[in-house]
Order: structure tokens, then sequence, then C-alpha cells
């Protein structure tokens, strides 16, 4: 048996295990979602944007549908396009990745704040999401200019 083909006899051996030991508990794997990174750049007039990273490190797919926060009635999600902001439907969670909420691509979007959230206070959102449960996030508020690297 060459070394080639005893790799591929060994990968379809773990694919075959991969696969029994879903079918085997009998429950459709769901998504786990964890959340990350989440900031509020601090608002110069009425409205604000608010940005996170999305977790799945489960075996499915799910979608973040809508957001919630007593700074506003008035919150959505956006995906930015040539420039402009649109407001979307969902976003996609997808299985074993990550939705990035981040300056310059999609963000949550809270027009007719309340209260003028100030840098170094925290705004708290609640998450909705297709299949998981909500999820309760804090964002702290930090300087207008604010843009974290990414690892
Ligand atoms: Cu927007």
């Amino acid at each position: 048996m060459s070394r080639r083909t005893a790799l591929a006899a060994v990968m379809a051996l773990s694919a075959g295990l991969a696969l029994a030991g879903c079918s085997s508990d009998g429950e459709p794997s769901s998504p786990e979602l964890k959340v990350s990174g989440a900031f509020m750049p601090q608002p110069v007039n009425d409205m604000a944007a608010g940005f996170l990273t999305v977790h799945n490190s489960g075996g499915a797919a799910d979608k973040l549908t809508s957001v919630t926060s007593a700074i506003s009635d008035v919150v959505t999600i956006h995906e930015s396009k040539n420039q402009t902001m649109q407001k979307a439907e969902s976003f996609d969670v997808p299985a074993d990745g990550e939705l990035d909420l981040e300056r310059g691509g999609s963000h949550i979007m809270f027009m007719e704040l309340k209260q003028k959230p100030q840098q170094g206070q925290k705004v708290a959102v609640e998450l909705h999401f297709e299949k998981s449960g909500p999820i309760k996030v804090e964002l702290p508020v930090k300087e207008p200019t604010y843009n974290p690297e990414k690892n």
C-alpha cells in the first residue's frame, strides 16, 4: 500500500467515524453561539452603531434576526453596500463559523436614541436568533473612531 493510499484510507475511516458520531445520538445538531468583541463607538448624533462577532461552534447554522435595546425603539441590522447602508432581514451565522459585524461592513443600527451613551458606559442589547435563544450582550462605549485590530 502506498503512503498516499494509506492516508486516503485513514481519512475515509475518520470521516465515517465522524458521521456515525453525529447520527448515533439521534438529535439534530444545533448552533452553539458565543459573542465576543462587542462595542459601540460613542454616537455623535441621535444614531449609533454596534459591532460584535457571533461565533458558532455548533454543527448547524443560525440567523441573527433582530436586536433590541432600551436605548432605542428603532434598532435594525444593516449591511453596507456601495457606500450606503441597507436594512437586512437577517444575517447568517454559519455552522462552525462566525458572523462579523465590523466597521465598514454589517452593523447594528440604533436610531432615535433616547439617551446618548458616553465613552466608558455600557449599552445592553439583546440579540435574537432564528433557532437559538436570545443572547444578552453589553456593548462598551468607545471613542467615536475606535476600530479594533482583528487577530
Ligand atoms: Cu446603518
